[in-house]
């Protein structure tokens, strides 16, 4: 059994997903505070703190990060709403078995804010996107992709909760396909 760690920084409702298809071995969040710390206890998932806020810099922030993961023999990492920028070294040591799921259809709109900026494009459709991490940021190769409608009376807040919840079938899908050995892009619906 591949063992996947899930790094968050908040809520969770991606890792939540992914635990319920493939058990994680850690749940690590950079926010003391994250609720989707309490969520991976709940489920008897071990969790890990690693506050970015008590290091110098981000290497030796990524160094702590390392230890844990190694700690837990870690093989694959799922970003799940983890909002640290990794740089090019962390990114490079785990060669490609780094995933990340983002909430535009890349390359469309990389970066924050993705719901407000399609809706102030005028596009008619958004969603989700599940890629390998490089050291450019939400940029590397695409493993899945879920696109939902956007409406006429949409806001950036109803656009993200529909799109949330194509990212909670989109993530676990495509992690189990990786697993597998599958990198065929996946697209939903
Ligand atoms: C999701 O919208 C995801 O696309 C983005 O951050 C959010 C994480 O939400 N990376 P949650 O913490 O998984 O509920």
């Amino acid at each position: 059994m591949t063992r996947v760690a899930i790094l968050i920084s908040g809520g969770g409702s991606n890792m939540v997903a992914l635990a319920d298809a493939v058990r994680p071995v850690l749940v690590l969040s950079n926010e003391p505070g994250a609720g989707g710390l309490s969520k991976a206890a709940a489920r008897d998932i071990p969790t890990e703190v690693v506050d970015h806020r008590d290091f110098p810099d981000r290497p030796a922030f990524e160094a702590e990060l390392t230890r844990q993961l190694d700690a837990h023999q870690t093989q694959v990492i799922c970003l799940a709403g983890f909002m640290r920028i990794l740089t090019p070294g962390f990114v490079e040591r785990w060669d490609g078995r780094i995933l990340n799921i983002h909430p535009s259809l890349l390359p469309k709109y990389p970066g924050l804010n993705t719901h407000q900026r399609a809706l102030d494009a005028g596009d008619s459709e958004a969603g989700c996107t599940v890629h390998m991490v490089t050291p450019v940021l939400d940029d590397g190769p695409i493993l899945g992709q879920a696109r939902v409608p956007v409406l006429p009376d949409d806001t950036a807040q109803s656009l993200a909760a529909r799109v949330l919840a194509e990212e909670h079938e989109l993530y676990p899908a495509v992690l189990r396909r990786f697993l597998e050995g599958n990198i065929e892009p996946l697209y939903l619906p």
